[in-house]
């Protein structure tokens, strides 16, 4: 039987017997923002939200993120708690309020500046600054209190996503050692070379070691977090089992490939699509060429600006494509507080200006950049009319894009030229894949894109889709839940803990308590 939202839903009651699903993320999957006086909610960017939403409206509980929204707090009660989607409620997002200051140290900070470019090899230099540490640390804190809040003394299954709360299971664990945690670590995990530079590697570690699981998208990232716990930290890695034993508690580590719900594609694309697509193709003035598309939160490690070099090679050893195709890059604008995500804006303006230039005419651009925010319905649609949808990062965890791509594709046709250094490339072999390092290659591949015969696409893409339906979503979830909800059980809390919410003085007290805990550990030498 395949894996569907049904099924999803029944593995989640057996699984979690009445322990309640939460999960905590960095970014809200609805936003409430104010445009023009009136308040709109938006689906932000990025496979996390994309992902996690489905997953959540199958099985209920609390999602708490952080309310980034400038209309976030008029829209939640006074403890942040708002129930989503808001056109047909499923479970409750909880938001939880930071400052300015705190937002710069932990997520622009530690998280964006420190560990995302530490664990993407792609020769961008980390900065480790004390000032962010110690915000990244007060947010996970304080992100613990809201989760034990939520929790409200019962039994629940802690859901915990990625690098920006690396953190948090220990202290929830510290905490409540009945809570189940399970952390999903989006992004690669580096090699323990790469690791050491670090100054607070330990620390990281010791948090995700709180977690009964530790998963990852490949088996390659699992690989080198085992690697590096046994470099950095006092414990028996059981290589049998997969796991890391220390302290008496036991972590789990797996490879979990995300995806998506490919069942969104039609709901997005709606009956009406192709006629979006030709209002589409009339304002970007694209004519009847095909199009090849990228879209891609403007990151560096999305190989946006060699994806452009590979389109101006393209031009210059193929003549005969000039005024033949365009190339469309949706970039919608991300963490752009921080210079390097704004040089790398203008820095793919430039490019595709220099392009445009170069080879362009008066009534053909080649490249169009639409460097916005765009909603899913208008990126299937983007999707659907494309000859071929480019994916070119210099390293990605998974890359959903290429997923929701063959998703878009019930037409089967269309082609994925997709970057081998993505998690999504060991499952999509029938792509065109690249190294995005390789010019010359990637040029290649749009021309290989651009003329490949319909029916070798179709044996492609068939392939492709089948894959992507099989392994959707709910499948991931759902074996995740299995992993973890054998270790769902109540079992006798170590003090006496009421059903109601606990109390700020309780919150306060368990945290503090965790802090001594730690500071002795660390003059142990033991952390
Ligand atoms: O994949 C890593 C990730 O941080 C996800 O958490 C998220 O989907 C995406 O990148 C977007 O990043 P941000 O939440 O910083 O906009």
């Amino acid at each position: 039987m395949g894996w569907s939202q049904e099924r999803l839903e029944q593995v989640a009651q057996t699984r979690l017997g009445g322990a309640k699903l939460i999960v905590v993320a960095n970014r809200e999957p609805y936003i409430h923002r104010f445009r023009n006086g009136e308040v709109q909610c938006i689906r932000p960017a990025g496979g996390l939200t994309t992902a996690l939403d489905p997953v959540m409206r199958a099985c209920g509980g609390v999602w708490v993120a952080h309310g980034s929204g400038d209309a976030d707090r008029q829209m939640a009660d006074s403890a942040g708690r708002v129930r989503v989607p808001p056109d047909d409620p499923a479970y409750t997002l909880r938001r939880v309020w930071l400052s300015k200051e705190q937002e710069e140290g932990y997520y622009y900070g530690f998280a964006n500046s420190g560990l995302w470019p530490l664990c993407h090899q792609v020769y961008a230099r980390p900065t480790f600054d004390p000032a962010h540490w110690a915000a990244y640390k007060e947010v996970n804190e304080q992100f613990a209190a809201a989760v034990l809040e939520e929790a409200r003394g019962g039994p629940a299954l802690v859901f915990v996503q990625d690098y920006h709360f690396a953190l948090l299971p220990r202290l929830l664990k510290d905490a409540r050692p009945d809570l189940v945690v399970a952390q999903f670590w989006h992004i690669p995990w580096p090699n323990p070379e790469l690791f050491r530079v670090c100054p607070w590697g330990k620390e990281i570690l010791d948090g995700m070691l709180g977690n009964d699981l530790m998963s990852f998208h490949i088996q390659y990232h699992c690989n080198n977090f085992l690697e590096t716990v046994d470099r950095t930290l006092e414990c028996r890695i059981d290589r049998e089992r997969f796991a890391v034993e220390r302290n008496g508690q036991c972590t789990k580590v797996r490879p979990h490939p995300i995806s998506v719900d490919p069942r969104l594609a039609d709901e997005y694309l709606g009956a009406n699509w192709f006629a979006r697509a030709v209002r589409l193709r009339k304002e970007l003035n694209l004519g009847q060429r095909p199009v090849l598309v990228g879209v891609d939160r403007v990151d560096y490690t999305k190989g946006i600006p060699e994806r452009l070099e590979a389109v101006g090679r393209l031009l210059d050893t193929r003549p005969e494509w000039r005024g033949q195709f365009h190339f469309v890059q949706l970039g919608a604008p991300s963490r752009t507080d921080l210079d390097v995500y704004r040089e790398l804006n203008e820095r793919v303006q430039n490019m595709a200006a220099g392009i445009n230039l170069k080879h362009g005419t008066a009534d053909w651009q080649p490249v169009v950049v639409l460097n916005q925010h765009a909603g899913p319905e208008d990126i299937f649609v983007l999707y659907r009319m494309a000859a071929g949808c480019v994916v070119t990062s210099l390293h990605d965890g998974m890359n959903l894009v290429a997923k929701e791509f063959v998703a878009a594709r019930g037409d089967e046709q269309g082609v994925l030229v997709l970057s081998e250094f993505t998690g999504a490339a060991r499952e999509l072999t029938d792509a065109v894949l690249v190294n995005p390092f390789d010019v010359q290659q990637t040029a290649d591949a749009l021309h290989a894109a651009l003329t490949m015969p319909a029916d070798e696409q179709r044996r492609r893409m068939r392939k492709m889709r089948a894959h992507v339906d099989d392994h959707n979503i709910f499948r991931w979830a759902g074996m995740l839940l299995s992993e973890v909800g054998k270790m769902v059980e109540p079992v006798p809390l170590p003090e006496p803990v009421g059903l109601d919410s606990p109390s700020d003085e309780e919150v306060g007290h368990l945290l503090a308590r965790h802090r001594a805990l730690d500071s002795i550990r660390l003059a142990m030498g033991v952390a």
